[in-house]
C-alpha cells in the first residue's frame, strides 16, 4: 500500500504515540482489504462509548491514546451513545460505580477532542456529511444512513478504526469508498400488496429483506416515499439483521439512477412483513417500553408528546434521544408534556448500551433493531409494534 512521506513519518511515530498506534491500525486494515492507499476523511462517528461494552481494558486503551492523541483539525468527530444519561443517570437507575467509570470514559474522549454528543443519529445534530464525502463511521445504522440517504462514503468501521481515523484524518481506500463496490447487487421488489405506513413497518421490512439476502448492496423498488424517520428505522433494521451498509431506494434516496442493474432479485410480499412481525413478537406483557432506536427526531418527540398529553405511564418508559434534540424539544414544550406523563427522556444513551440486564422481562418497542439487542444482550422478551401501540402499552 502506498504511503506518502508524511504518512510514513506518522507511522514511524514522528507525530506521537497515539498517531503511530492509529496508523498501525489503518495500515493493517488497508493491507487486509487490499487498499492501494490512504485517503483523507472529513467526519468520524465513534462507537464503543458505553463502559458496559468497553470495560476496563477499553478505558485503559483510551487513556493511553489520550496522553498525546488529538482529533485532527477540520474533522467533525462525534460519539455514539454512552451507557447512561450523562446528566440524569440516577433517574434511569444506573448504579454509582458504573456512572463513575462511564464518566472516566467520557473524560478520555473529551481529552482526545471528540464532541461529547453521544448519539447514533449524528446527522440530526450537525455531523451530516455531504454527498461523495469520505468519512469513517462506526455505528451500523448511521453507516447505512450515511451511505444510502446522505450519499457519503464509509465502510462499517469498528470503534478503534474510526477513532484511528479521527486522530490521523485518514482511512484506507477500499470497500465502499470505491465506485465499483457501490453498484447495486440485488434488486428487491416490494409487492403492491405491501403496506408500509409506520416506522415499525419499515423496521419489519428491513428484517424481512434480511431473511432473504445478507451483506449485499440493495436496490429497492416499489416504495412510493419514505420519511426520514422511516428511513432511519429501515437503516437500523437492515444493518442489524442483514449487514447492509448501502442500499438504493427508488424515489427516496440519492444516486439510485446510477446504481447499476443488479443480476439477482428477491421479492417481498405482505406475508413476509407479517412473518417478521410474528418473529419479533413474543407472548409477554411489557414491563419496559423504549422508543428512539435510532435516537428520536424532533418530529418523533412531537408525536410522542401528543400521544402522552394528559396521560400517565404505568410502565418504565424511555425515549432515547440526543441532548441537542431534547433541548430543542424542551423549547417547544414537548419535554414537559412527556415528563409530566412520567415518561423519561434517556439522553446520550439507549436501552441497548445501558446496563439493564435483569431489570426487565419484556420490552415493547417500535424498533426492530431494539428487539435484537433487547433479546440478545439483555435477555428480554419483546413486543414489536407501532409508536401508538407502544404508548398504549405504557399507559395501560
Ligand atoms: Fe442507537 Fe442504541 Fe438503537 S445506539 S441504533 S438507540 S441500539
Amino acid at each position: 500500500m502506498y504511503l506518502t512521506k508524511r504518512e510514513e513519518k506518522m507511522l514511524a511515530g514522528e507525530e506521537g504515540r497515539a498517531v503511530k498506534k492509529s496508523m498501525e491500525i489503518l495500515v493493517a486494515l488497508g493491507r487486509i482489504f487490499g487498499a492501494d492507499k490512504l485517503i483523507d476523511i472529513s467526519s468520524v462517528q465513534v462507537a464503543g462509548v458505553s463502559y458496559h461494552n468497553l470495560g476496563d481494558a477499553g478505558l485503559e486503551y483510551l487513556n493511553e491514546l489520550a496522553k498525546d492523541g488529538r482529533v485532527k483539525n477540520n474533522i467533525t468527530a462525534t460519539l455514539n451513545p454512552a451507557g447512561m444519561d450523562l446528566k440524569d443517570w440516577k433517574k434511569l437507575g444506573i448504579p454509582d460505580r458504573f456512572a463513575a467509570k462511564q464518566m472516566q470514559v467520557i473524560d478520555s474522549f473529551r481529552k482526545l477532542g471528540l464532541e461529547i454528543t453521544c448519539t447514533c443519529t449524528p446527522y440530526f445534530i450537525g455531523n451530516k456529511p455531504k454527498p461523495g464525502e469520505h468519512i469513517a463511521w462506526s455505528e451500523s445504522s448511521a453507516v447505512a444512513y450515511a451511505n444510502s440517504v446522505l450519499g457519503a462514503r464509509t465502510n462499517r468501521e469498528g470503534g478503534p478504526s474510526s477513532l484511528a481515523s479521527a486522530l490521523t484524518g485518514k482511512t484506507a481506500n477500499y470497500g465502499l469508498h470505491l465506485d465499483e463496490n457501490r453498484k447495486a447487487e440485488v434488486l428487491v421488489n416490494i409487492g403492491s400488496g405491501v403496506e408500509l405506513r409506520t416506522v415499525a413497518d419499515f423496521g419489519a421490512l428491513g428484517h424481512a429483506i434480511s431473511r432473504k439476502v445478507k451483506n449485499k448492496v440493495l436496490y429497492i423498488k416499489g416504495i412510493k416515499k419514505a420519511s426520514v424517520e422511516q428511513l432511519k428505522a429501515f437503516c437500523a433494521s437492515t444493518a442489524t439483521y442483514g449487514g447492509t451498509a448501502l442500499f438504493y431506494m427508488e424515489n427516496a434516496t440519492p444516486e439510485y439512477e446510477s446504481a447499476g442493474v443488479p443480476k439477482d432479485n428477491v421479492a417481498i410480499e405482505k406475508r413476509d412483513i407479517k412473518e417478521s412481525y410474528d418473529f419479533l413478537n413474543d407472548d409477554c406483557e411489557p414491563d419496559f417500553v423504549s422508543v428512539g432506536c435510532p435516537h428520536a427526531s424532533l418530529k418523533e418527540l412531537e408525536k410522542i408528546a401528543s400521544l402522552l398529553k394528559g396521560k400517565k405511564v404505568k410502565k418504565e418508559f424511555w425515549i432515547a434521544v440526543s441532548r441537542p434534540i431534547k433541548e430543542l424539544a424542551a423549547s417547544k414544550g414537548y419535554v414537559k408534556v412527556i415528563e409530566d406523563a412520567g415518561a423519561k427522556l434517556a439522553c446520550d444513551t439507549c436501552m441497548a448500551v445501558a446496563p439493564l440486564k435483569g431489570r426487565f422481562r419484556c420490552l415493547a418497542t417500535n424498533s426492530a433493531k431494539a428487539c435484537y439487542y433487547g433479546r440478545g444482550a439483555n435477555g428480554f422478551k419483546t413486543r414489536f409494534c407501532s409508536l401508538e401501540e407502544c404508548v398504549k402499552l405504557a399507559v395501560r
